[in-house]
C-alpha cells in the first residue's frame, strides 16, 4: 500500500512537469538580486503556503524546547577545537572579562550566554516568520554575510570580523536538522499525528536550505568559480605544456 502510494506520488507529479514549458530562469540575477533568487529557491524547493502554515502551527511544540537545541548546538561546536576558538574573539554587545584561552571559555561562560541568545532568536524567528516579507529573507541573507567578516547588521559596522567556514555552518545546519528531526519524530502520538509530523520535517528542512543557500551565496560563486578556476587550470596545462617542450628540445 505504502509503495503504491509512493508510485502515484512520483506519477502525479511526473505528468505535471512533462507537459510544462521550463520556467526561464536568469542565472546572473540569481547573484544579484537576493529576492529574484529567493523566489527561485522557494518555487525550485517548492515551499508553499502550506509550509509556512504548518511551521506556525509547529512553533508552540518548538519554542519551548529551542533552548535545548541551542544549549546542545553549543555543546557540539565546543566539541571540536576549530569551532571552539572561534568563540574566543569578542562577542557583540559583551562588555564583560572575557576569554582568551580555549580552556578557559566554558559554556556557562557570560559571553557564550549573548552567543546563544542570537540562535534562540535565528530559531524563533524561522518557526514564526512572515515568509511573505523582504525582510525575513534578508535577515536570513545577512546571517549569511556576517559569517564571512563582512559586518552585514548596522549593530556589527565597529565589529571585528567574523569568519567563519562554510563547512562549519552547513554541518551546524545539518545537526540542528537532525536534532529537530528526533525531536519532532519523539513526540508522542496522541499530541502529533505522524502525517504532521512529516510536514513539520518536511517545511523546517525546507527552510534550513533556504539558511544553506544564503550562506553559500556569500562563499561561492559557482559560474564566476568555475571560469576563474577553468582558466587558472588552463594556465597550468599550458604552462606544463610549455616546460615538457623545452625539456624535449634540450634532448
Ligand atoms: C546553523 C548555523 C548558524 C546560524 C543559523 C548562525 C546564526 C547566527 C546569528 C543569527 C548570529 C547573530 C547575528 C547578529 O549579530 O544579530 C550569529 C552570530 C555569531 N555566530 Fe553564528 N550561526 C551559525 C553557525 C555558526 C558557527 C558554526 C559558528 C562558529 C563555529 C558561529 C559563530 C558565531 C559567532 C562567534 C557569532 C557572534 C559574533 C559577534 O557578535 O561578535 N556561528 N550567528
Amino acid at each position: 500500500m505504502d509503495v503504491l502510494l509512493i508510485l502515484s506520488f512520483f506519477s502525479h507529479r511526473h505528468e505535471k512537469r512533462v507537459m510544462a514549458a521550463p520556467k526561464v530562469v536568469d542565472r546572473d540575477r540569481l547573484n544579484t538580486d537576493l529576492l529574484y533568487r529567493v523566489a527561485y529557491d522557494r518555487d525550485f524547493i517548492e515551499f508553499t503556503k502550506d509550509d509556512e502554515d504548518v511551521l506556525h502551527a509547529a512553533a508552540p511544540l518548538i519554542l519551548p524546547v529551542t533552548m535545548d537545541i541551542v544549549d546542545g548546538v553549543y555543546e557540539h561546536l565546543f566539541l571540536f577545537s576549530n569551532t571552539k576558538s572561534v568563540f574566543l574573539a569578542r562577542e557583540e554587545g559583551f562588555e564583560g572579562d572575557l576569554a582568551s584561552r580555549m580552556e578557559d571559555l566554558t559554556l556557562e561562560h557570560p559571553q557564550m550566554k549573548l552567543r546563544k541568545k542570537f540562535l534562540t532568536m535565528w530559531l524563533a524567528k524561522i518557526m514564526t516568520a512572515d515568509f511573505s516579507s523582504p525582510a525575513f529573507w534578508e535577515y536570513l541573507d545577512a546571517v549569511g554575510l556576517m559569517h564571512t567578516g563582512r559586518p552585514a547588521f548596522k549593530h556589527r559596522l565597529n565589529k571585528d570580523p567574523l569568519v567563519v567556514d562554510l563547512q562549519q555552518l552547513t554541518l551546524t545546519l545539518a545537526w540542528i536538522n537532525d536534532t529537530v528531526t528526533s525531536i519532532v519524530m519523539q513526540m508522542p502520538r496522541e499530541d502529533l499525528s505522524s502525517k504532521r509530523k512529516m510536514r513539520i520535517l518536511r517545511a523546517f528542512g525546507k527552510i534550513v536550505w533556504f539558511q544553506q543557500d544564503l550562506f553559500q551565496r556569500h562563499f561561492v560563486r559557482s559560474d564566476e568559480e568555475a571560469r576563474a578556476n577553468l582558466e587558472k587550470w588552463r594556465a597550468r596545462e599550458e604552462g606544463g605544456r610549455a616546460e615538457q617542450e623545452k625539456e624535449k628540445e634540450k634532448v
